[in-house]
């Protein structure tokens, strides 16, 4: 194990050996300085819905995908300096599911901070998992990057206080990915105050990485790839230099870039979901509002055990990100800023022709 300081080179040299061993369930993240300042990783694990059978019963899927992220984190070389949960943990926001959830990720051997997701959050509203892992939405410093979770799931509050006679049809109607009787996402008035007297202490060329669950972006409402007041928090971190939005919840690679804001997807340890635009509906309704830039996934099977998941790096030190993926059994993929376009492109499938063509769901 490398304990010191490593250099760049030697750290992509290590990631590269531990991939070609084997994919990494989890996301791996460097922040990369081009100055005095020191060059640091974290992972990003996310979307495990650890779910509830019955008795000491869960399904097994769930906990192997888990339980593999964790293990390879932990055999990592260098160590990440911290891990990120990226939300839903849980299936249907139980205590046995938080609890088994909880208990997998205790085993890894950094720090980890959790960014809440819909699924943990339905149920007591985040009760539980606030006893488990503590606030909803936070921020820290860690060598010269200001950090940011939100909670981005919240919703309209008719919606989640009186549409609902028991908490758990709350529950089971917003875990539906496609439930018409859901509820748009957001981020809301309260955190949004709370976000910009954060944000008035950092400097505006401090490198600024927020955490949310949703995209802090609308990219399809009928799936709640969406958050209401996206362009609200989007203007208070349009004023740095180089912000980052890193989200799960979609359980496939997306990228963009709005203003000075890049967005990156991570994946998920369950299971992937298909790109929205292969669903016939989605068409039908003309609903599909995808960021000009994002590349359609180049599978959609939500029954490949592995899919959608991988690791990847982030580059902050030229401003502009990067993120490279190991996918199970596909190409790899890296999505990099094109200096000459302006934007994020992935390397390999931006241009139509090179792009395999989406399955139709029906
Ligand atoms: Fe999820
Ligand atoms: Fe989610």
């Amino acid at each position: 194990m490398i304990e010191s300081r490593v250099t760049r080179r030697e750290f992509m040299k290590g990631a590269g050996a531990l991939a070609a061993a084997s994919c990494l369930p989890v996301s791996l993240v460097e922040l990369a300085f081009a100055d005095e300042r020191q060059n640091f990783t974290f992972a990003y694990i996310s979307d495990a819905h650890i779910q509830h059978i019955s008795g000491t019963k869960f399904v097994r899927n769930w906990d192997r995908g888990l339980i593999r992220a964790v293990a390879e984190t932990n055999l990592m070389t260098p160590k990440p300096d911290f891990v990120v949960f990226g939300g839903d943990l849980a299936q249907l926001g139980t205590k046995a599911e938080l609890d088994h959830g909880a208990e997998m990720l205790a085993k890894l051997n950094v720090k980890y901070r959790c960014v809440m997701g819909e699924h943990d959050y339905y149920l007591d509203l985040g009760k539980y998992w606030s006893e488990l892992f503590g606030p909803h939405y936070y921020s820290w410093d860690h060598k010269g990057v200001h950090f940011v979770v939100l909670n981005s799931i919240l919703t309209y509050d008719d919606w989640t206080h009186n549409r609902w006679p028991t908490a758990e049809q709350r529950m089971l109607e917003m875990a539906g990915l496609d439930n018409p009787n859901g509820s748009p996402f957001m981020v809301g008035e309260a955190q949004r105050k709370w976000l910009a007297e954060d944000l008035a202490k950092v400097k505006k060329d401090t490198p600024l990485v927020v955490f949310s669950h949703s995209p802090i972006q609308k990219i399809y409402k009928g799936w709640n790839f969406w958050t209401e007041d996206a362009e609200e928090v989007q203007a208070l971190l349009a004023s740095y230099s180089d912000p980052t939005v890193i989200y799960g919840h979609v359980h496939q690679i997306q990228y963009n870039q709005i203003g000075k804001i890049a967005f990156h997807s991570v994946m998920a340890t369950a299971w992937p979901w298909p790109y929205p635009e292969s669903y016939a509906q989605a068409q039908a309704q003309g609903q599909i509002q995808f960021p000009k830039l994002t590349v359609p996934m180049n599978r959609a099977d939500p029954f490949f055990e592995r899919d959608a998941t991988g690791w990847q790096f982030i580059d902050v030190a030229s401003g502009r990100t990067t993120m490279k993926y190991n996918l199970y059994n596909n190409t790899n993929r890296v999505v990099a800023f094109n200096t000459k376009t302006g934007q994020p492109e992935d390397t390999a499938f931006q241009d139509q022709a090179g792009r395999i063509e989406p399955q139709i769901h029906y």
